[in-house]
């Protein structure tokens, strides 16, 4: 069998990254892959093909709800959800392949079925076991259930269920008002489907910028998504075509139950690695299943690294890509890095919702001195040219330095205007360093300056 030097495992954003840094550091390089296709739950089963139908969903909603208002008459397109399942399918194709010519361009081999690790060293792929100097495990994540629920991937789905279903649905019932939750449950209920969301919490998208997730909440529920709050979903019972969900409210423990044609489970991911053999290496695991690793992405066996969704961090395909990247520069003996304080978030819905860096609450909780500079995307022309004025950006910062410690985005296009704010604090920039950075006119962008300017004496349009 053939000696490599680094044997990557999965082939998602984190182990195909790495795999193309590898080979272009001069390493020889493979990457094991169970799946027909390259390109891991993101390509295949994730982000792609859920962007796919919110993009083709969202053109919908502007056709019903804005074209006559800006004299395009006619009827609002009907939906062929057919060939939207496979517009999708054909994007999810263009993508996969994309990975399979990268690969080849450099000359990265493709270890074809699902690998594990017999020894250090070693990696096991159907009967032949292959040599490596180097091990990356970037084995990604699963959804994870909730004890009392069945997933079929038909009644009751996760979000790969989700993304083919044979029919739209007339009432969906989505459990868990996070990321999966709140894109796939946009993507129906602008289809056409009554969609109730169901969350454990007080509040949606947990974590995020208070201010940020009561304007998305009353922003969703606009657009027709009905959502009940601090209530624990007790169990599912399915037949062939319906499901119950029975919800025990939090506040006085009254139980309760609501049917649906179809339930999305979103509670959630757990790290996947399943048949890896790590338990008989003796590689150190957290107790959320998490693969321990140090500084440099190395588990506690020499040799042996993990990168991505099966360790520590935020479950996001960037984080894992970022240290794909700075893992093979490790192992080529350079000095990989990456900054976990600016790995932005982003929420594909409509109106987009992005962070990066501290909530405001957690600046308080720190204790710190930070201002608020905020601009609503009311007062750029721009967006309300668009239809697209509703949300603001808020951006934090020290109240003494001026330093950017955190920025919260929910209006158009916020999952690239986040970026200008990343670099900016990437450079340790003030919030007066982007204020004084000429923007062109008319863009989104103009809003980030003005809630820069906001943090000093006042934004112009507001
Ligand atoms: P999540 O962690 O974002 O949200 C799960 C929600 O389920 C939470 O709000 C939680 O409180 C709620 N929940 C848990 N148990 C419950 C119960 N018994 N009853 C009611 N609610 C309950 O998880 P999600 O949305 O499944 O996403 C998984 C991962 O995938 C996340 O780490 C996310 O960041 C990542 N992802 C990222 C995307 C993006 O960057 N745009 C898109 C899709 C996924």
């Amino acid at each position: 069998m053939a000696q490599y030097d680094v044997i990557v495992i999965g082939s998602g954003p984190g182990g195909y990254v790495a795999a193309i840094r590898c080979a272009q550091l001069g390493l020889k390089t493979a990457c094991v892959e169970g799946r027909e296709t390259l390109g891991g739950t993101c390509l295949n089963v994730g982000c792609i093909p859920s962007k796919a139908l919110l993009h083709a969903s969202h053109q919908l909603h502007e056709a019903e709800h804005n074209f006559a208002k800006m004299g395009l008459k006619g009827k609002a397109p009907s939906v062929d959800w057919k060939q939207m399942l496979s517009y999708k399918d054909d994007v999810i194709g263009q993508n996969t392949k994309g990975i399979e010519f990268l690969f080849k361009k450099n000359k990265i081999d493709w270890l074809k079925g699902w690998g594990s690790i017999p020894a250090a060293g070693k990696v096991k792929v159907g009967d032949d076991v292959h040599d490596a100097k180097n091990i990356i495990i970037a084995s990604g994540s699963e959804a994870s259930s909730l004890p009392g629920i069945e997933i079929d991937e038909k009644v009751v789905v996760t979000s790969t269920g989700a993304l083919e279903l044979p029919k739209i649905p007339k009432k969906m019932i989505v459990i868990g008002a996070g990321v999966i939750g709140l894109e796939l449950g946009s993507v129906y209920s602008r289809l056409g489907t009554e969609v109730q969301v169901i969350e454990f919490l007080d509040t949606i998208t947990p974590g995020m910028d208070g201010e940020v997730q009561k304007t998305f909440q009353k922003l969703l529920q606009k657009q027709g998504l009905k959502f009940t709050l601090g209530a624990a979903v007790q169990k599912v019972d399915a037949s062939k075509s319906k499901a119950k969900v029975t919800y025990k409210l939090r506040k006085d423990d009254s139980e309760h139950d609501m049917d649906a044609d179809v339930v999305l489970v979103a509670t959630g991911r757990r790290p996947y690695t399943d048949g890896l053999g790590l338990d008989a290496l003796g590689i150190e695991m957290s107790q959320r299943g998490q693969i321990k690793t140090d500084g440099h992405w190395q588990t506690n066996v020499k040799g042996i690294y993990a990168i991505g969704d099966c360790i520590d961090g935020p479950m996001l395909a960037h984080k894992a890509e970022d240290e794909g990247m700075a893992c093979a520069e490790v192992i080529a003996g350079k000095a990989g890095h990456v900054n976990y304080g600016v790995i932005p978030g982003v929420i594909y819905t409509h109106p987009e919702v992005a962070n990066v860096g501290q909530t405001e609450e957690q600046l308080k909780e720190a204790g710190r001195n930070y201002k608020v500079g905020k601009f609503s995307f009311m007062g750029n022309g721009r967006a309300k040219a668009n239809f697209a004025a509703d949300g603001f950006v808020k951006i934090l910062a020290d109240k003494d330095t001026d330093r950017i410690l955190g920025a919260h985005i929910i209006g158009p296009m916020a999952g690239d205007l986040i970026h200008e704010i990343c670099v900016a604090m990437e450079f340790g920039a003030s919030a007066e360093d982007l204020a004084l950075t000429c923007h062109a006119h008319p863009t989104y962008s103009e809003a980030v300056r003005e809630a820069a300017l906001a943090c000093g004496d006042g934004a112009i349009h507001m």
